[in-house]
């Protein structure tokens, strides 16, 4: 989510990490740091974005070792004392980090009673006064050694005045490479950052640990050696910041299951079938007497609003209506004391969710905010709320900031389920099924070639209707926002039982629907609706839970998804149509990433 770079050679350090960070701006970072070693290390760190020529002009370095980020905050505000790199008590070692660790809270309290003095609130800190701790000589055991108290997830790197002349790195779940040159490494959590200076890479793979000298480079895992050589890249620049994807919307799609893995982590107390969100802790006693739940978005968000209508009154027995932002503004809802308001919204600006969220503050309601950009309006307004975690999204059509919106959704309800009627066992069932969701998520991404094809072979139809019922009725509706708002076709959905009283006039064979039928309490309805079309001549995709042989009777195309508790199909079924939508539009040469008249953020009303 954030951004590494790292230089050790014969050049000065600094530009080449300044310009490697403002190449990485493009994923919209809030704030940047650097840390680089002339006779003393010269530590910046400065909330906004890089402006290269104006750091240059300010700050001298002949320094010929570095590292520096670029931050998208996940924990801890938008604050100087929050960016990285992080010192540990004395300004000794400093380290960068990408990723979640999950573990931090206690490990932070521990080294706070060890005598330990923190400067922010981040999870990283901790990496640093671990390294601290542990160190005597050596840098690298000392990263070593620390790692084995970490959970969570990394990309990092390392330099130390104690041992000067090397950067260490290592990677858990988050990428990390190395550019090899001569005389000269660079390091980075992004090709992007690095490929103007060398096109020759090294990937370093989970549990590795680099050490980097200006004359050589060590790859130990388990302490042990590795021999590993440099491969090319190809990318151009804009290729690289799309990691090699044709576009953003489809980079975004394919981080679909990390997204849900970083939603969860560290969020599960499972022996308790519970959740544990830090973000809700100081509001835990009034959602216990809550007993009516309004949930505003729009768009993208406004549909995972409906989801969490249908999650909340089945799992927590709350009274739940959702709302369009737009919308919702002209009602006039009755709200007591044991009302809460939800706010979702991926980027925590759209004016019309925000405008709600004001007049339910005046009302005297509790808001909550569910919301992907940390510092955003929508965090700073609400009284409480979570964290999506998903890291920057490019590309306007949302895609992947709807399954973290969905994925928190279920851990909410699984929250004020536990604390109502919901058994230790049901919440077990949905905790662990949730641990699931990334590899199945996985699963459906491995079709994407066979999804491309359908796509194609349909790419002629110019109306759709996309039809599910209960948890995927709300996906129906945006599988068909995301066909139409990329590829200018027309595209309605529909809730499976409606169809009769109206849309089925307008199916004959012209006019395909997308059927999301998952083996589940409705699918016997969504069966008669597949008929009810297929009578009429109506081509039908369908969205179908794997093993299902008979759907092949009356469908004409079947996408897989694999099998999962009810309330949490809608996070899978989605996938197959973010992935049709985006496969159509590009078959039709749409500007994907950009579609004409929309905005990624709608900050006027
Ligand atoms: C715009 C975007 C949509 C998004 C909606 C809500 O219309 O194009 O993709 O779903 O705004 O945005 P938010 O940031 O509040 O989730």
């Amino acid at each position: 989510m954030c951004g590494i770079v790292g230089y050790i050679g014969k050049q000065k350090a600094l530009p080449i990490i300044l310009s490697g960070l403002e190449r990485l701006e493009y994923r919209g970072y809030d704030s940047f740091g650097f840390c680089v070693f002339n006779s003393k290390p010269l530590l910046y760190k400065e909330v906004g974005k890089i402006s290269l020529a104006k750091a240059l002009a300010k700050i001298k370095s002949d320094g010929l070792i570095g590292i520096g980020h670029t931050r998208w905050a996940t924990t801890g505000e938008v604050t100087k004392e929050n960016a990285h790199p992080h010192s540990g008590c004395k300004e000794e070692i400093f380290v960068v980090h990408n990723g979640i660790i999950e573990n931090y809270k206690q490990l932070k309290e521990k080294l706070i009673k060890e005598g330990h003095k923190f400067k922010s609130e981040t999870d990283t800190e901790v990496i640093v006064h671990l390294i601290e701790k542990y160190f005597k000589d050596n840098l690298e055991k000392a990263v070593t050694r620390a790692l084995k108290d970490i959970r969570g997830t990394y990309g990092l790197a390392v330099i130390s005045v104690k041992d000067p002349d090397k950067i260490v790195a290592a990677r858990l779940s988050s990428p990390l490479i190395i550019g090899v040159s001569e005389d000269e490494f660079l390091i980075a959590s992004d090709p992007s950052a690095i490929i103007t200076t060398t096109r020759q890479i090294i990937i370093l793979e989970d549990n590795e640990v680099a050490v980097i000298k200006k004359d050589g480079l060590t790859i130990l895992k388990e302490e042990k050696e590795l021999k590993k050589e440099p491969e090319m890249i190809e990318w151009d620049i804009e290729q690289a910041e799309k990691g090699g994807y044709k576009h953003f919307m489809l980079k975004e799609i394919m981080e679909e299951p990390n997204v849900i893995e970083d939603a969860i982590r560290g969020r599960f107390i499972l022996e308790e079938g519970n959740v544990k969100l830090g973000g809700l802790e100081s509001v835990e006693k009034k959602l216990r007497e809550i007993n009516n739940i309004f949930l505003i978005g729009c768009g993208t968000a406004h549909y995972a609003c409906k989801i969490g209508e249908y999650m909340f009154e089945e799992y927590a027995d709350i009274l739940s209506q959702s709302d369009f932002g737009s919308e919702f503004r002209y009602r006039k809802p009755i709200v007591d004391k044991k009302t809460a308001s939800i706010f979702i919204s991926q980027s925590g600006e759209t004016a019309d969710t925000l405008g709600c969220l004001k007049e339910m503050k005046e009302k005297g309601a509790m808001c909550l905010g569910i919301t992907n950009v940390v510092g955003s309006s929508q965090s700073r307004e609400t009284n409480a709320g979570v964290y999506t975690r998903s890291g920057p999204e490019i590309a306007v059509a949302s895609t992947k900031a709807f399954i973290g919106q969905l994925t928190i959704l279920a851990m909410i309800t699984v929250y004020l389920g536990r604390q109502r009627n919901m058994s230790l066992t049901e919440g077990k069932e949905i905790v662990s099924a949730l641990k699931k969701l990334p590899l199945m998520a996985k699963e459906i991404l491995i079709q994407a070639e066979e999804i491309k094809k359908i796509a194609k072979k349909y790419n002629k139809y110019k109306d759709f209707f996309f039809i599910g019922r209960k948890y995927n009725y709300p996906i129906a509706l945006e599988g068909a926002l995301k066909l139409k708002e990329i590829s200018y076709v027309h595209a309605e959905g529909v809730a499976g039982g409606e169809l009769k009283h109206g849309p089925l006039a307008l199916i004959d064979k012209n006019c395909p629907t997308i059927a999301i039928c998952p083996t589940d309490a409705v699918y016997e309805k969504m069966i008669s609706n597949i008929e009810e079309i297929k009578a009429r001549k109506g081509p039908v995709i369908a969205i179908a839970s794997k093993g299902n042989e008979e759907i092949k009777k009356i469908a004409d195309e079947i996408i897989y998804i694999p099998k999962t508790l009810e309330i949490l199909t809608p996070i899978l079924s989605v996938i197959p149509l973010h992935l049709f939508a985006y496969y159509f539009a590009d078959s039709l040469g749409c500007d994907v990433d950009k579609p004409k008249n929309l905005a990624k953020s709608v900050t006027v009303e």
